[in-house]
């Protein structure tokens, strides 16, 4: 077989085999095929597109280009959640602890962040003590006793996807359906998930802007899961603006608990009870929506998904002290307000914005090397569709060193109109 034929291939209009395909990505992994070649293999498959048989195969061969997880060792249906990211997404660390409280297990690898804010196991480590370092019976048994573990992401998950992702960034070939499918889900199977609930964020402070590709991409790959025996919903979930109120690592952990508690705000806890009643129908802990989200409300009431909560981060070396009494996370030396120039109603957050606003404070990584200072982020205190005068407080920074470019960035991010805005779904739809 020869690159130039299959690249030639595609260029025509023709879809590749599970073989050629297979050759392709070994091919590049392994650095056989040059960068050159696999840059116009990349641009074809942008311009031409690929069918679903293709884009399972792509999926399937850069999931296993690299470790893929075994959790046979684990009793049930296994159910994994994805978000395609977002300003203030804070819900695995709520939907973790639901889903595990309602007996289903959830054995997590999640990532470190790069960008506004930190990942999820950034989040976790400003627990003191808190480590995502376990080995491989440690994982299984918390998993077995608890219902939940997390580590973080294996270095050697679909290699091909990482190689592939860096020169998709630099070749104009990020922005494409059965690419960003194959990649996300690749990641996703090599974990060891049986079932997956997707979040795919739509609006400004996310990577699909609008509800149709959004839709298609969800579609994509929902359709890549069934075909690869994984029974898989996505969830539409809106972020025009951030979710909830808290952007930072430990201010969003504090966020968590409050929804863990029974309150915390409105939009975060519907997100993360939609996403957790799917995942608990997957995983057969209840028969239809409704049953699920009744049931997992009624845990956040209890505080039994708090309790879950509390012993995961005990038996990752936690200190659970913080999570009963969140006021001990960590927290900056400065609060700085942001007020409101003019009254009116808020119109409109830019989540980018507000992500940036926290990174400059030191809430996120700028390269891989920088270190995030946990303490620190911002607390929005009005939201859209908010009434208010000039003067009143829109939201804090919190501070440990230089804020003004932070301020300013935050500044940027709020629009304020005459008239309050159309009212938004927080969920757009749920493809199954
Ligand atoms: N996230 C991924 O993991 N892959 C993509 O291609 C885009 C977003």
């Amino acid at each position: 077989m020869r690159m130039v034929d299959l690249i030639q291939k595609k260029r025509d209009g023709h879809a590749l085999t599970e073989e050629e395909i297979g050759f392709v990505v070994t091919g590049y992994t392994q650095g056989t095929i040059p960068d050159y070649q696999m840059s116009a293999m990349l641009m074809a498959i942008y311009l031409v597109g690929m069918n679903d048989e293709e884009t399972s195969q792509l999926t399937l061969a850069m999931a296993r280009s690299g470790d893929v997880l075994d959790l046979s060792a684990i009793g049930g249906v296994k159910v994994d959640k994805h978000s395609t990211g977002g300003v203030g997404d804070k819900t695995s660390l709520i939907v973790a602890p639901l889903v595990a409280s309602a007996g289903v297990p959830v054995a997590k690898m999640s990532g470190r962040g790069l960008g506004h804010t930190g990942g999820t196991v950034d989040k976790l480590e400003s627990i003191r003590g808190f480590r995502v370092e376990l080995t491989t019976e440690e994982f299984i048994r918390n998993v077995n006793e608890i219902k939940l573990a997390l580590v973080g992401q294996s270095g050697n998950l679909a290699p091909a996807d990482k190689k592939i992702y860096a020169l998709r960034d630099v070749t104009a070939t990020v922005s494409c359906i059965p690419l960003i499918a194959s990649s996300i889900m690749s990641k996703k199977i090599a974990s060891g998930a049986d079932a997956i609930v997707l979040d795919v964020k739509v609006g400004a402070g996310a990577f699909m802007k609008d509800v149709e590709h959004a839709r298609q991409l969800a579609e994509t790959m929902v359709r890549i899961g069934r075909s690869l025996g994984r029974q898989t919903v996505a969830v539409l979930s809106d972020m025009d603006q951030p979710l909830g109120a808290e952007i930072g690592n430990a201010g969003e952990v504090r966020e968590a608990i409050a929804v863990l508690q029974g309150g915390g705000p409105d939009d975060l806890r519907e997100v993360s009870l939609a996403l957790a009643a799917h995942m608990t129908v997957l995983g057969g802990a209840y028969p239809d929506f409704d049953a699920a989200r009744a049931g997992l409300q009624q845990s956040l009431e209890s505080g039994a998904a708090l309790e879950t909560f509390a012993r995961f981060v005990a038996a990752q070396g936690g200190d659970a002290e913080q999570i009963r009494n969140p006021d001990q996370l960590p927290k900056a030396e400065r609060e700085v307000k942001l007020a409101a120039d003019e009254g009116g109603y808020v119109e409109f957050i830019d989540a980018e914005k507000v992500g940036l606003a926290a990174m400059l404070l030191g809430a996120g990584r700028q390269t891989k090397e920088d270190e995030i200072d946990y303490a620190v982020g911002v607390t929005l205190q009005r939201k859209v569709g908010d009434r208010v005068e000039a003067g009143d407080t829109l939201a804090l920074l919190h501070a440990n060193g230089p804020h003004d470019d932070g301020l300013a960035m935050l500044r940027s991010a709020y629009r304020i109109g005459p008239k309050p805005p159309a009212a938004k779904p927080l969920i757009y739809d749920v493809i199954q």
